[in-house]
């Protein structure tokens, strides 16, 4: 299953997912795992920590990803932008403050510059500085953020307000997009694909401790009265009854589930998935809901002046 749009044509791409620039679990492993499976990995260089980005990029197994700076780190190693750029990264995004003082350095390289952005200031600023695309990222998104405004009205405002400015540059949506139905909802808010960091620290490739996958799979923030659904196994059998009982170990069990997923125990963790699995299960789910909504036969097509989004040339 694909889901062609103006990111996939673009970047030559199987599917509109970019994982990017987790400080530090964007690692070499796992953006090339995301490589693999079709998406676009950007390295995590984070606050332009040499070592840990020449140990990285040495992991990287393919030629197709590219990489991320925290932009006011820059100057701290300035040398090692240009180390980035001679790799021929697929892209270089930055975040976090003016890209104007880099952006001459990113396109000599031939590197499209992608820019995070918080408010549509930013998303002008970006553009002018020559992004080739902005990923608008809501207050609802893991990591650092300005928490202005919600992924679901900040994603398009911006693809309204570049489709005059700069038509050619892409948008991302960026912000608590964890799955199918978040990629679709996207693609209709306008944007042309997704930028998705928490859901990916809780996949095998992620360079982040098992402990924590574990926690972050089974994060939860819904009442008591909500069910979930996992697989039943030996652990689920144990504690089934005995959740209030659970509570009170929950930090020894934590450990024992790391332990397990460590040697593929499946009676005792359930497992966490890899990049690559999740990467389908999203497209797929997301092919699914798209398809509901396509129009039913002899319904008039929509004229291109009527079309709120764009989702790939041949629409
Ligand atoms: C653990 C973690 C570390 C992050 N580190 C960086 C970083 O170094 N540079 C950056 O531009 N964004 C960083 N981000 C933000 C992500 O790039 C991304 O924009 C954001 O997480 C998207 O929202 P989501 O987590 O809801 O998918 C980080 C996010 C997380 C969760």
């Amino acid at each position: 299953v694909t889901i062609p749009t103006r990111l996939t044509e673009r970047f030559d791409i199987k599917h509109p997912i970019v994982v990017a620039s987790m400080t530090p679990a964007s690692a070499g492993t796992l953006v090339s795992a995301v490589a693999a499976a079709g998406g676009l990995g950007l390295l995590g260089g984070g606050y332009v920590d040499r070592a840990w980005f020449e140990a990285e990029s040495a992991k990287v197994t393919r030629l197709d990803v590219g990489a991320a700076f925290i932009t006011w780190s820059i100057p701290d190693d300035p040398g090692l932008l240009d180390i980035a750029l001679e790799r021929h990264p697929r892209a270089m995004m930055l975040s976090f403050s003016n890209p104007g003082p880099y952006a001459a350095r990113i396109k000599k390289a031939g590197a499209p510059l992608i820019c995070q952005v918080h408010t549509l200031d930013h998303a002008f600023q970006a553009v002018d500085a020559g992004a080739e695309m902005v990923v608008a990222q809501g207050a609802e998104a893991g990591g650092h953020g300005l928490a202005l405004r919600s992924t679901m009205p900040f994603v398009p405002s911006v693809v309204d307000a570049l489709a005059t400015r700069a038509p050619d540059v892409l948008v991302l949506a960026a912000g608590a997009i964890t799955d199918g139905r978040s990629l679709a909802a996207s693609l209709m808010l306008g944007a042309d694909g997704v930028l998705m960091d928490t859901t990916f620290l809780a996949t095998r490739e992620a360079r982040f401790p098992d402990a924590a996958k574990v926690k972050a799979m089974a994060a939860s923030l819904w009442p008591p009265s909500h069910t979930g659904r996992i697989m039943r196994n030996d652990l689920v059998e144990k504690w089934s009854g005995y959740e209030r009982k659970l509570e009170g170990v929950r930090t020894d069990e934590v450990g024992t589930i790391g332990r397990a997923l460590q040697i593929d125990d499946v009676e005792t963790a359930n497992l966490i998935p890899t990049a690559g699995d999740l990467i389908n299960r999203i497209v797929a789910e997301a092919s699914r809901m798209l398809m509901k909504f396509t129009p039913t036969p002899g319904a008039r097509p929509m004229a291109d002046a009527e079309r709120p989004f764009r989702l790939g040339s041949q629409q």
